[in-house]
């Protein structure tokens, strides 16, 4: 069966531990799977840590990567999703999407698994999840802070894609997640129902920021305004007023505390400019984490496919 990556929660324990381990592993330890075959990236959103490293990712994996913007593509609009997916399919090893309906990338892999290909559908950001971000993130704790188990991540701002993501991977390795969220922007009690049952599901929310950043090992944030939410930014900067990671919240952390953000970062609102550029901050780390991070996730995938599923699907010789 093909292994897709739309979100954390597709990936076991071990397989997040041994994509985290391939992340680490000599780049040419694995295999170039892509040799002479295409990796397709639509973007319907900005992007440059995505971008970049994911293209890198596909070259460090032998293959060639293929940007293309959405409105070139034109989801549903030019044509439905699922001849999108089904047309890439037949030209690249691997297919990703950053979309602004999760439901997108859910449909594109739906769309190759109706037809048998052995095509990955990857998530590169959507508005429900940012599992690559995730991987980063977990990559760079490890390395940080070593074993992860039993150690508390604090989340601090908008509960969204990015926090999503980190909590379910966090839970997944045995964290314990501490969410501060003001009222409105927070996980709803179905989701930390949901968040409860991953791992040992040690998940708390409070709308309290030095609660949850109290003993934390890793202080995580993201911007407050999303892309697509622009019409927004005023009435959420003034909703997230008192959510900003400042040297204060800082202090309530552990003393060997790391400060993470998935950048872009918007200093003077979701975190001063003393954190982010100060010594706890790992931000640089975590966002070359995206490229390490991405080369093994696709090289994970790619593996689980071809041993699953050897078949070629082409009939006209074409390499895929
Ligand atoms: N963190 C992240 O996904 O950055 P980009 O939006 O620049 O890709
Ligand atoms: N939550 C942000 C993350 C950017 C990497 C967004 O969706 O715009």
């Amino acid at each position: 069966m093909t292994r897709h990556l739309l979100d954390v929660t597709d990936f076991t324990v071990d397989e997040v531990n041994a994509i985290l381990d391939m992340a680490e592993a000599p780049i040419d330890s694995l295999g170039a799977p892509l040799t002479g075959k295409g990796a397709s990236l639509i973007f319907e959103k900005p992007s440059n840590r995505t971008r970049h490293s994911m293209e890198m990712a596909v070259v460090q994996l032998g293959g060639h990567p293929v940007y293309t913007r959405g409105e070139e593509v034109g989801f549903d609009t030019r044509e439905p999703v699922e001849d999108v997916a089904r047309i890439m399919a037949g030209y690249h090893a691997v297919v990703a999407a950053r979309v602004f309906e999760h439901s997108t990338v859910e449909r594109m892999a739906g769309a190759v698994d109706a037809d048998g290909a052995s095509v990955p559908i990857v998530n590169m950001l959507s508005d429900w999840s940012h599992p690559l971000q995730a991987f980063a993130d977990a990559l760079t704790m490890r390395q940080r802070l070593g074993q992860l188990v039993g150690r508390t991540v604090a989340y601090i701002g908008d509960y969204a894609n990015v926090a999503r993501s980190l909590a379910e991977i966090s839970l997944l390795l045995g964290m314990k997640v501490r969410l501060a969220c003001p009222t409105g922007f927070d996980a709803d009690e179905a989701e930390l129902e949901r968040l409860s049952m991953i791992g040992d599901g040690d998940i708390a929310q409070t709308t309290r920021p030095p609660e949850a950043a109290e003993g934390a090992h890793a202080v995580h944030t993201d911007t407050w305004v999303s892309m697509g939410q622009e019409s927004e930014k005023e009435a959420r900067r003034r909703a997230f007023e008192g959510y900003a990671v400042d040297g204060t919240l800082m202090g309530e952390a552990a003393d060997d505390a790391i400060f993470m953000h998935c950048l872009p970062a918007y200093r003077g609102f979701e975190v001063t400019a003393d954190v982010i550029d100060g010594p706890r901050s790992v931000v640089f780390q975590q966002g070359h984490n995206r490229m390490h991070a991405a080369r093994a996730a696709i090289a994970f995938v790619l593996d689980a496919a071809s041993s699953s599923n050897p078949a070629d699907f082409s009939t006209s010789g074409a390499v895929r």
